[in-house]
């Protein structure tokens, strides 16, 4: 995950619960990531984990109680609620989300929501049972309804020892449910983007299949790339080995044929496509029901019949085409031969014999060509980043006016 959040207020608001160790975590993974952490605690959560260990991972002083001022650093929680991009309370006990409901400001992080007028996330931790309690849903409800964002709680083992709903979602994920929120009103809000991703599967019998090494990678950051730009974005995915990024649908799919169907059904009513998914071109003409034996032969042949162009086949009036080439030879000529028998846009070509920017790297490096001619050779850069580019570059190519 390496693109950054560079110049980023976020507060975080943490909250007494056994799950503080993940709000340490979820610190952690924000500055990595260049934001700047402002860390609120309430006297519950001082019981689970220092001050001083937030201050030691964020760099940055710590407010952990409502009659502190440091008005030199500016950083009273009044101060903290106006700079900040996204308010995130990170765990929120069930006293904690009552206390929201009820806008009481009786310590820092309460009072830091109540002030803020930025979005407010709340990641829910507690015991199942108390999650389940009327008082707590009807708190959570009129969040909801105050439009507070709520992340989580997930399923699983709690701290009491039971099962059930209540768990802090990962960290990871909240990051996530972050960039979300950054990201609402952005260049791409009220767009709908789709992205393919992945080597498709074609299957030869009940365990055998034809793929390729397609690691999903470049479609998945296209896909996050344009969620934290505000777009609705839809992955249609073969398998991967890759987590569904938070806030991103994913439609599983497997041979060329299941991502043609899926893909078209998404496509109806999208802004653009992004065809980043390695599509068999070939499928298994007679499929075995049952699974092929070895016997004798030294030497099996199967038939092949070629699959559909999947992005060919969509229509460029409705819809912006963007599509990929991999080439290992004549990496300009063949993928202009592509843009123009598919009808695309946009394509961006790589070669794929670059040993810093294959298949399964984090970063890539493509020459994006266009119908006008232009060849824009952009350095190597994250997958992440490559989506932006392209993004960028389609954003003036949306068939229907600004929504
Ligand atoms: N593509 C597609 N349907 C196919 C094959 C490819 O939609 N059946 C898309 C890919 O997702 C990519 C673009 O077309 O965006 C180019 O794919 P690529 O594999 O580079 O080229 P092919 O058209 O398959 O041609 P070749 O294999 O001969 O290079």
């Amino acid at each position: 995950m390496p693109y950054s959040l560079t110049g980023k207020n976020i507060a975080l608001g943490v909250t007494g619960s056994i799950a503080c160790y993940k709000a340490v975590d979820l610190a952690s993974k924000l500055t990595q990531l260049n934001a700047n952490v402002d860390v609120m605690m309430t006297d519950a959560a001082r019981q689970f984990v220092t001050p001083l260990t937030f201050r030691s991972i964020t760099h940055r002083p710590v407010v952990s109680g409502m009659f502190e001022a440091d008005s030199e650093l500016s950083i009273n929680h009044v101060a903290i609620a106006e700079r900040a991009d996204v308010v995130a309370v990170v765990p929120a006990t069930a006293s904690t989300l009552a206390r929201l409901a009820h806008g009481m400001a009786d310590d820092p992080v309460s009072a830091t929501a109540l002030a803020t007028s930025a979005p407010l996330l709340v990641a829910p931790a507690m015991d199942a049972n108390m999650f389940d309690s009327p008082a707590t849903r009807a708190n959570v409800d009129l969040l909801r309804q105050r439009g507070v964002y709520v992340a989580g709680p997930g399923e699983g083992r709690l701290a009491s020892g039971l099962v059930g709903r209540g768990r802090l979602i990962e960290p990871s994920e909240i990051v996530g449910h972050v960039r979300i929120l950054l990201g609402r009103g952005g260049d791409l809000a009220g767009r709908k983007i789709v992205v393919s991703a992945g080597g498709t599967q074609e299957a030869i019998d009940p365990v055998r299949v034809i793929t390729n090494h397609s690691s999903g990678k470049m479609g998945y950051a296209v896909a996050e790339a344009a969620r934290d730009r505000g777009a609705e974005a839809v992955l249609v995915s073969s398998p991967t080995a890759l987590a569904d990024p938070t806030g991103v649908r994913v439609v599983r799919v497997g041979s060329a044929l299941s991502m043609r169907d899926a893909l078209y059904r998404e496509c109806a009513d999208a802004d653009a496509v992004v065809m980043a998914a390695a599509v068999a071109d070939w499928r298994v003409a007679d499929v075995s029901d049952q699974k092929v034996k070895k016997g004798g032969a030294d030497v099996w042949s199967i038939d092949l019949v070629k699959n559909p162009d999947l992005i060919a086949g969509l229509s460029s009036e409705d819809i912006v085409k963007i599509g990929f080439a991999a080439e290992s030879e004549d990496l300009i000529a063949n993928a202009r031969s592509k843009l123009l028998s598919k009808d695309l846009d946009m394509i961006a070509a790589n070669d794929i014999t670059a040993e810093d920017a294959g298949f399964s790297s984090d970063d890539n490096r493509v020459v994006i060509l266009d119908r006008e001619g232009a060849e824009d050779r952009l350095p190597l850069m994250s997958k992440y980043d490559v989506g932006a580019e392209i993004l960028d570059r389609a954003l003036p190519l949306f068939r229907s006016p600004t929504p």
